[in-house]
């Protein structure tokens, strides 16, 4: 029987290595071998990365790549995405590659508005509640000054404190909803300092208000933290074009073929079960440029999703339409993104990646992974609509079933070049390798 461990994060790195391998692996010097094996060289990047989190005992990988040719607002980017699933990749590249030569994508910010909230419970009068929170206003934002003195001269800082009565929800629960503007920082860290502020003043000054109960003046807080729902830090990316200019080459018409995304994008605006793979093939282009400009992908994720249910039934983030023979495709997408703080100076991967995007601000950042995400969509429509998505996802997948099976490289370049004419499965190319073997 596996045994407790104490004390696992004071062991070092060696220790902890053998404890996991020894306890949980059937052959730890394998285990051992393939840890280290991922190990920089580079004794300062290694350092580096194992101070990023806590118990670290090897890095993790993940295949960077670049969709070059994404035309956005006239402006040329090649985007680095980090991202493990085959075709991902080449989705966008096919998509931005498509997109550049009709226009390109039109990209705006509707809006960078970030919210937290101090979560507290109140048992008393609402009215005096109402009346306390409007006298101690003035004190909650001049507590918080040193913390947005920066932000503040930056041209950021705090947009509103509203109080509001969340009873009618749960028993004596009350928040304090607040707004803030943290220009090019995702701004996690100032959000929270500044509501963790906000909750000992208004705890403070509850206890000594003159015109509140004992009971009243206990304002229990519960808890101070931002919100991953920012349903007006908004970016929309667009694409369109003549539907004569879609000329299509997988054996329809360009009308056809507008009809059919246009059928496709409304099936998923009318079915969640289809909505929810629709928005993560959405997810793929979006979380792979999060995560190499180092953002919060759980944010995102957590942030689009909730958006896409806004209304009471999960839908599409995309839209699109055909009028007057123009197919118009399009994507609002809330983005909390930074490009300064958190990993962006901290990982060199991020801040080579930043480099490659022409540094961007937050504003630029946004519109370019919500062009990425809308590029995803068509990508993905577009072979679901035509040829089915197996052909090309089995095609990029074949190199990962080779690499499984051990094949050589001269072995999968002729797997390769058998394959460009006969259909790919598991199966078809477990056999062809097989029977290449077997010649052999
Ligand atoms: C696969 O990662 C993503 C797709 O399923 C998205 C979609 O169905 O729209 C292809």
């Amino acid at each position: 029987m596996i045994k407790p461990i104490e004390g696992f994060s004071k062991l070092s790195k060696d220790e902890k290595i053998e404890w996991i391998a020894n306890t949980y692996t059937h052959n730890s010097e394998e285990t051992i071998a393939i840890l280290k094996q991922y190990w920089s060289t580079d004794q300062k990047l290694q350092q580096l990365h194992d101070e990023f989190i806590e118990n670290t005992i090897t890095n993790f990988y993940l295949p960077l790549g670049i969709a070059p040719n994404f035309l956005i607002n006239n402006r040329l980017y090649a985007i680095p995405m980090a991202i493990e699933e085959s075709s991902v990749v080449a989705a966008a590249s096919k998509a931005a590659k498509f997109w550049q030569h009709r226009g390109g994508f039109k990209t705006s910010i509707i809006g960078t508005e970030k919210v937290g909230q101090v979560h507290f419970m109140y048992h008393g009068d609402t009215k005096k509640l109402q009346q306390f929170f409007k006298e101690v206003h003035p004190k909650l934002i001049s507590n918080v000054a040193p913390i947005i003195k920066n932000m503040e001269k930056r041209g950021g800082g705090i947009n509103k404190i509203e109080l509001r009565d969340k009873t009618a929800e749960l028993n004596h629960y009350h928040q304090l909803h607040c707004t803030f503007e943290t220009l090019d920082a995702m701004g996690a860290n100032f959000i929270n300092s500044c509501l963790e502020n906000f909750a000992d003043t208004l705890k403070k000054e509850a206890s000594e208000y003159a015109d509140f109960t004992k009971e009243e003046r206990n304002i229990e807080i519960v808890m101070s933290i931002l919100s991953n729902n920012i349903p007006n830090c908004l970016v929309r990316a667009e694409v369109s074009c003549p539907v004569a200019e879609l000329n299509e080459d997988k054996g329809i018409s360009p009308m056809e073929f507008a009809q059919k995304m246009v059928r496709a994008v409304a099936i998923a605006k009318a079915e969640p079960y289809r909505a929810v793979t629709h928005n993560k093939g959405i997810m793929n282009g979006v979380d792979a440029v999060v995560l190499a400009t180092g953002n919060d992908f759980r944010a995102i994720e957590a942030g689009a999703h909730a958006y896409a249910a806004k209304d009471g039934q999960y839908t599409s983030l995309t839209h699109a339409s055909i009028e007057n023979d123009i197919f118009k495709f399009w994507i609002e997408i809330p983005l909390a993104l930074g490009t300064v703080g958190g990993l962006t100076s901290l990982h060199p991967m991020v801040r080579m990646a930043l480099e490659i995007l022409q540094n961007p601000n937050a504003k630029e950042l946004m519109q370019i992974v919500a062009a990425a995400g809308l590029a995803q969509n068509f990508g993905a429509l577009r072979s679901l609509v035509t040829t089915g998505i197996q052909q090309g996802h089995m095609k990029m997948h074949l190199l990962n079933i080779l690499n499984q099976l051990g094949a050589t490289e001269s072995e999968k370049k002729a797997l390769i070049k058998y394959f460009k004419k006969h259909t790919a499965s598991h199966s078809a190319v477990v056999s062809a390798f097989e029977n290449l073997r077997n010649q052999a």
